[in-house]
């Protein structure tokens, strides 16, 4: 089966042109103007970009918190991500307290299974002891070469040691370790202090969880990657305290890794004082415009790496649950099918960042580090995953016109310009004209050592 892609404009991280792609099974087979396929179906993309399927680094569907189910899981979080030009998410697999990495990957690939975008798993390490320290190898067997640590949440918390004795053993495999990094204890005292005081509406969430309550975990973080002499990947990035520890750190010549997300480009904390504020209550929280622009200067000028969704959706119902108590909100929001749109808008055509820089935080920068090889780029030889992105698309995103499967979004009111019209997924067309065509075409991407890119 060929497909080839017609009049568009080519965006990869490394600058753009016109040609026409071609693509053969699962594979881009060519990219030129000259390109003889009589026999295969024709996109046409005029006056389109055509790009890299976007990678969303950061995703919890059908993620059992304790006290709530997530309201996406994969099925409807998967569609989602493929209408908004997301053709591969990294989810978290979450090993239970007193269970293996494997037993959670087991239960995550059986979660994921009939998705209709390409998925791998980040493992959560939620124990680490000596026999999780010997399935890593396995696990980079199986294609899972990230993980995560939390310094939060009491059924995910390690310390500080382990964190150290996990950054030597995921070296030896080539294996990068996120980090959750907020201060646990000095947050609960927090939140007691605010609670004594009568606070307990959402806008007591972020003072329990100041920008310094990050910063000082970013520079624990930091010093304990240094002794470990390993790479150090800081998930969801919020604050300008937090970024300014990490560019301390390569100062000092540490190899350090940052995403952060749409929510701490946009958003401030400000909306807790909103009527439905428990909507934005997730963490690290919101913070203060400051915080923006600082992240938004970090990509600017390429301190950062990726930019994922944390995608965590809860419906009203479930955030109410925390009514008369902030700290009983479940944490998160929803987004995966919205990052396109909002790097585009509010980072391509308000000149914040380029295109190409897009492509970069969307696509390339997640492939490499995450030993997606065959990923991240329009070349031959690579995936046929591909986004057709129409720029004149004009919407704005509300709480209920959306795919993800609850009846909120942060967004919600933010007008958007820009849409993946048109989406290719492992070499078949799957969104067209902006409607999800063909459902569960997802794989498992099982992934290879990650690649140092800086
Ligand atoms: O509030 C959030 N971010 N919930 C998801 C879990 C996490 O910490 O990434
Ligand atoms: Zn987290």
């Amino acid at each position: 089966m060929q497909t080839i892609i017609k009049n568009g404009t080519i965006v990869n991280s490394y600058g753009r042109r016109r040609a026409d792609v071609l693509v053969e099974g699962d594979m881009i087979a060519a990219i030129g103007n000259e390109i003889y396929a009589p026999d295969a179906a024709v996109i046409d993309a005029a006056g389109c970009y055509i790009m890299p399927g976007f990678i969303d680094t950061h995703t919890h569907f059908d993620l059992d918190t304790g006290t709530a189910l997530t309201a996406d899981n994969f099925d409807t979080g998967s569609k989602a991500a493929i209408l908004g030009g997301t053709t591969c998410i990294l989810d978290f697999a979450t090993q239970e307290r007193d269970g293996s990495l494997q037993a959670a990957l087991d239960e995550w690939h059986r979660k994921a299974a009939g998705s209709s975008c390409n998925y791998g798993f980040h493992m959560a390490i939620a124990r680490w002891d000596d026999g999780v320290a010997a399935e890593m190898e396995e696990m980079s067997r199986q294609g899972v070469t990230s993980y995560k640590m939390y310094m939060v949440y009491d059924a995910l918390k390690v310390d500080d040691g382990q964190i150290y004795a996990a950054l030597k053993k995921a070296k030896e495999h080539g294996a990068l370790i996120g980090i959750h990094c907020e201060n646990w204890e000095v947050l609960q005292r927090k939140i007691a202090e605010l609670k004594a005081e009568g606070i307990t509406e959402p806008c007591g969430h972020p003072l329990s969880r100041p920008a310094e309550v990050e910063a000082e975990a970013v520079n624990r973080y930091m010093r304990i990657a240094q002794l470990a002499e390993a790479p150090a990947y800081i998930v969801h990035l919020s604050s300008a305290q937090g970024l300014a520890e990490a560019e301390r750190a390569r100062e000092r010549g540490q190899e350090v890794y940052l995403e952060t997300c749409p929510q701490y480009l946009l958003l401030t904390d400000e909306r807790y004082k909103d009527p439905d504020g428990a909507k934005f209550v997730m963490s690290p929280p919101l913070r203060k415009a400051e915080d923006n622009e600082a992240l938004w200067n970090g990509l600017r000028d390429d301190k950062l790496d990726a930019i994922g969704t944390d995608h965590c959706s809860f419906t009203m119902a479930q955030k109410a649950m925390g009514a008369g108590d902030f700290s009983k909100i479940p944490n998160g929001g929803a987004g995966v099918q919205h990052r396109g749109q909002l790097l585009y808008t509010y980072g391509v055509c308000e000149g914040r960042i380029t295109l190409e820089q897009m492509v970069k935080y969307l696509s390339e920068g997640a492939a490499k580090l995450f030993g997606m090889r065959d990923h991240g780029e329009i070349a031959p030889g690579k995936a046929a995953d591909i986004v057709i992105w129409d720029p004149l698309y004009k919407g704005r995103i509300t709480d209920t016109e959306h795919a993800h499967n609850c009846d909120n979004s942060v967004y919600a009111g933010f007008d958007v310009q820009g849409r993946a019209r048109d989406v290719i997924l492992n070499g078949v067309h799957v969104v067209k004209d902006g409607e999800l065509v063909q459902s569960g075409c997802g794989k498992y991407i099982s992934r290879g050592r990650y690649e140092s890119i800086r």
